[in-house]
């Protein structure tokens, strides 16, 4: 087994609030164990055009409360393919890399496995608000967007009751409904739209009509983007079918994915960071870390990229009764 002398970090897919006190756990945590940094721009795309960039500790600082991340990060068709893939491996091997993380979402992870299925030493860190990596309890970056979206639930109800209106919320998530289940239930949402389980237009009007005959002043209903009915669709039936509230449409789109990580996603990333390097200069590779209970565990990114994680539906009875 070789030893590591030099390794490397890119993050990949969206971007997520924590990735870059993630950057800087790695850094940190390989400069401490005497190991060389570089960081790879821009994701595959600049893993492809050979961008590397030595990364000391001085080169992480003051990023720890930044959103975003400062390594970019790109959507790449090209490394989707066992061409590009091979190209990649050959970039690394030309920098004379040892060892990578990659930190990202499920896309990122299916490119780290495929370099990993090459021989290449690689160890995930799952970075993505969808929250639908399997293998992790949270992704960094999951609790910084629900407290986003708590937060916009939370100024629409103002000026909701205000004006007696049911507000219709769309929320990101891809195929997911975990941010809109969780942002609902906690926002006290009257009815939740997900992926995950059917709604009908017929059941949302039912629920709408029967809170504002309960006395409401105010009514809102979460919808994820990845949900079979759309918002538009929802609200033009509202609208036509005098459920008592005035109706108004807002989507949060990517305002979700920005904002200064909260405490627990900082933590969440310090913690993956250290843990990545560790099982990177172990030779413990092919594999994810991941919140397991309250420790930092792996599973293999076999599992990870494979396996469905899903919604539980405990949430979504718990989400109907107490709407009422
Ligand atoms: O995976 C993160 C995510 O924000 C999803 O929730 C969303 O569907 C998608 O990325 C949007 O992608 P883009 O930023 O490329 O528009």
């Amino acid at each position: 087994m070789a030893t590591m002398r030099r390794i490397a970090v890119l993050t990949g897919g969206g971007d997520a609030p924590g990735m870059n006190p993630a950057i800087r756990a790695v850094v940190r945590t390989a400069t401490a164990a005497g190991i060389e940094v570089y960081g790879i721009r821009q994701a595959y795309s600049g893993l492809l055009a050979g961008d590397f960039e030595r990364m000391s500790n001085r080169d992480v600082s003051g990023i720890i409360q930044r959103g975003g991340t400062i390594l970019q990060t790109a959507r790449n068709l090209e490394f989707k393919t066992p061409q590009g893939q091979k190209r990649g491996l050959r970039r690394l091997n030309e920098h004379g890399i040892d060892g990578l993380i990659v930190i990202g979402g499920d896309g990122s992870l299916r490119g780290a496995l495929a370099l990993h299925t090459l021989g290449f030493p690689v160890v995930g860190v799952p970075g993505s608000i969808d929250n639908d990596i399997w293998g992790t309890n949270m992704s960094i970056g999951v609790d910084t967007a629900l407290n986003t979206i708590l937060d916009a639930i939370d100024k629409l109800r103002d000026t909701a009751s205000s004006h007696e209106r049911c507000f219709l919320l769309e929320v990101m998530g891809r195929n997911c409904g975990y941010l809109t289940l969780m942002g609902g239930i906690l926002g006290g949402a009257e009815f939740i739209v997900i992926p995950e389980r059917e709604s009908t237009l017929e059941e949302i009007g039912q629920a709408l009509e029967d809170a504002y005959m309960r006395g409401k002043s105010h009514a809102m209903g979460v919808i994820a983007e990845g949900a079979s009915l759309n918002i538009d669709e929802v609200a033009t039936y509202l609208e036509s079918h005098e459920i008592g509230f005035e109706v108004r449409v807002t989507v949060l789109g990517h305002v979700v994915r920005g904002g200064r990580p909260s405490a627990f996603d900082r933590l969440l990333a310090t913690r993956m960071g250290v843990a990545a390097v560790e099982h990177l200069l172990a030779n413990e590779t092919g594999i994810m870390v991941g919140l397991q209970g309250r420790e930092i565990g792996t599973v293999t990114l076999e599992d990870a990229t494979t396996k469905q994680r899903s919604v539980s539906l405990e949430y979504v009875n718990m989400a109907e009764f107490l709407a009422k």
